[in-house]
């Protein structure tokens, strides 16, 4: 690594210390510490994540690099700061918790920042730009305190945001991570293929977030990793599950309350449809065959040729014919 990235780290973990002072043992954290007390963190838990504080005062951490002599083209290479119309330096992260992400040795590479304020105008969660140590397609957030146990349950959890990733390690789900906003790179596809072969998606139960896990099943197709779904039932968010349902049914629905995809994604298709409807009955019979016949193995055809036999009251003998004929036509 070259002296400029040793510098950035530095820098990082120097600012990192600084917010986390300023939330847990300043007056001006206070409404901070407030916030995630309400939120059920810990001490100790936003210890664990090194959370903190940068308050609304325009040049605090600007202050602090120049009184040690950190130069301008550093400051500027380093993603802490923007730049107003003249050209000056000002703290990027003003009034926000402060979430340092790290990369898979622990080294804090870069920050999210989350406001306050509901109703604040500004983006509920600011990110860090990439810099020369922060890379957004190569980073998971929390994988370097999860690998250890994504290798020993032999599977990884696929977060939406950076609250469910913690409130869930609360919770004693330690396998979880949350890529940065967008879906999985071939970069990030390739770090977690060293520790599993199973991917196990959890996002937020909201008509967006069940969108999101249709459309992440359709994108993953690496054939390294099995995947899965973990509903969370009520249009909650994990984070909000955990808070209202508690530790253990969270556990219990991370554990053993696992979908396969082909169960997701008839679920997810029957929302759609009125089933006392027979137009709507064919529709969705449909397109359910167009999943089934993906399907490789004849155990699971098998077993989702039942359920759709079942749920539509015609006989499997009916929906084998149907899905011969689709066989047929597809070749
Ligand atoms: N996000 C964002 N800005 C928003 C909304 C969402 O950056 N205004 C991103 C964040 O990375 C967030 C993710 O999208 O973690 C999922 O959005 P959402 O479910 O709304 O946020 P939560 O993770 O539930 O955040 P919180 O619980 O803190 O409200
Ligand atoms: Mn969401
Ligand atoms: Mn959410
Ligand atoms: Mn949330
Ligand atoms: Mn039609």
């Amino acid at each position: 690594q070259n002296s400029d990235s040793q510098t950035l780290l530095k820098m990082y973990s120097d600012a990192a210390k600084l917010y986390s002072h300023i939330l847990m043992k300043t007056e001006n954290g206070t409404p901070a510490l407030k916030y995630l007390k309400n939120r059920d963190l810990s001490d100790d838990l936003i210890q664990t994540f090194d959370i903190g504080y940068a308050p609304n005062n325009n040049n605090l951490l600007l202050q602090f690099f120049k009184d040690r002599n950190i130069s301008d083209d550093i400051l500027r290479k380093s993603g802490l700061f923007a730049e107003n119309q003249e050209g000056e330096l000002f703290d990027r992260f003003r009034d926000r918790v402060m979430i340092p992400i790290t990369d898979e040795s622990g080294n804090i590479i870069a920050f999210s920042g989350r406001i306050l304020d509901k109703n604040a105008s500004t983006a509920k969660y600011l990110n860090s730009p990439e810099t020369e140590i922060f890379n957004k397609g190569k980073t998971l957030f929390n994988l370097n305190n999860a690998k250890k146990e994504i290798r020993e349950k032999g599977n990884v959890i696929l977060f939406e945001g950076f609250m469910d990733v913690i409130s869930a390690y609360k919770a004693g789900v330690t396998n979880g991570v949350a890529s940065m906003g967008t879906s999985l790179t071939d970069q990030q596809l390739y770090v977690l293929s060293r520790l599993t072969n199973q991917i196990n998606v959890c996002y937020d139960g909201d008509d967006p977030g069940v969108e999101a896990t249709y459309r992440a099943l359709t994108q993953l197709t690496d054939e390294r990793f099995s995947y899965g779904v973990i509903s969370i039932p009520d249009k909650k968010d994990p984070d909000e599950y955990v808070r209202t349902e508690g530790a253990q049914k969270f556990q219990s629905l991370a554990n053993n309350g696992v979908q396969t995809p082909i169960s997701f994604i008839l679920n997810y298709f029957k929302r759609n449809y009125n089933l006392n409807n027979e137009h709507d009955q064919l529709e969705f019979l449909n397109q359910s065959l167009h999943e089934i016949v993906k399907l490789q193995s004849p155990v699971e055809i098998d077993m989702y040729v039942g359920k759709v036999a079942e749920e539509m009251n015609v006989s499997k003998e009916a929906i084998n014919k149907e899905l011969d004929a689709l066989r047929r036509q597809i070749e």
